[in-house]
């Protein structure tokens, strides 16, 4: 367990999910809750295998702080961040609020902004990483709705691509992945009547399952990835080719 990944976002759902299989891949994991409690439950579920840790993406300080707790956890800094943590905040246009608006940008763009500027520098040391940003189908697709966070998912493709360029000679690879409809709290606030519409777009017949997804990120993380990089993998059972 000499690798570190970082994954944001680990108490629930797809970060849940992608903690654990990297922690059954062999890496020691630290997952982020943005409660004490969330990061404590995070704790448990890894055992000697991670560590949960608080971190609100949405707060410079905090990802500052939440960096430094690492120094304080692991000898060497992660080698694999998987920006997962993410919000919605749907509104028709007409009605979305500035609030809205800036809350999704902050935590979704910003938030992976800062925390892929704090640990970009010990994957540059160690010559070797891997980034793996979870964008979503609707970043290509579009949403009514969801203007706010079709930006911020779109974003997060742009910003993958430019700095997968700037890093690829270091050995850093940097991909999207782009889950479809996932079965976790973020598509349980959806009505019936959306559900099934959803469901009725999905060739493979089914939600994702959060491990879906993991499977996925690992994949990109593993060796066998190292020469794919800027790129967005789309898991969606269909839904939409890209
Ligand atoms: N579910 C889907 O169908 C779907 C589809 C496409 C893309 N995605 C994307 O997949 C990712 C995970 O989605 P999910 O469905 O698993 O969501 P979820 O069940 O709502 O979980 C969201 C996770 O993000 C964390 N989080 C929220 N705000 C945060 C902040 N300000 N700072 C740090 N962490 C924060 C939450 O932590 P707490 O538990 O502490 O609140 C939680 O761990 C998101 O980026 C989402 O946009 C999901």
């Amino acid at each position: 367990m000499d690798k570190t990944a970082f994954v944001t976002g680990a108490t629930r759902g797809i970060g849940a999910a992608i903690a654990a299989k990297l922690s059954s891949s062999g890496y020691f994991v630290i997952g982020t809750a943005t409660s004490q409690s969330g990061a404590e439950a995070i704790t448990t579920a890894l055992g000697s295998a991670g560590r949960g840790i608080v971190l609100d993406v949405a707060d410079a300080e905090s990802v500052s702080q939440a960096i430094e707790a690492v120094a304080g956890i692991v000898e060497n800094p992660p080698v694999v961040l998987v920006n997962n943590a993410g919000i919605t905040k749907d509104n028709l246009m007409l009605r979305m609020s500035e609030d809205e608006w800036s809350n999704v940008i902050n935590t979704n763009v910003n938030g992976l902004f800062r925390v892929t500027k704090g640990l970009l520098r010990g994957m540059i040391k160690a010559r070797w990483g891997r980034i793996v940003n979870v964008g979503s189908v609707v970043g290509r697709m579009g949403n009514p709705g969801q203007a706010n966070y079709v930006a911020s998912k779109s974003a997060i493709e742009g910003f993958s691509r430019s700095l997968a360029l700037e890093v690829a000679s270091r050995n850093i690879t940097v991909n999207t992945v782009a889950p479809g409809f996932v079965a976790t709290d973020m598509t349980e606030e959806l009505n019936d009547e959306q559900k099934t519409a959803m469901l009725a777009r999905i060739p493979a017949g089914r939600m994702g399952q959060p491990e879906d997804i993991a499977g996925a990120v690992a994949f990109l993380v593993s060796d066998e990835a190292e020469y794919i990089t800027g790129q967005t993998i789309q898991v969606n059972g269909g839904m939409y080719a890209a």
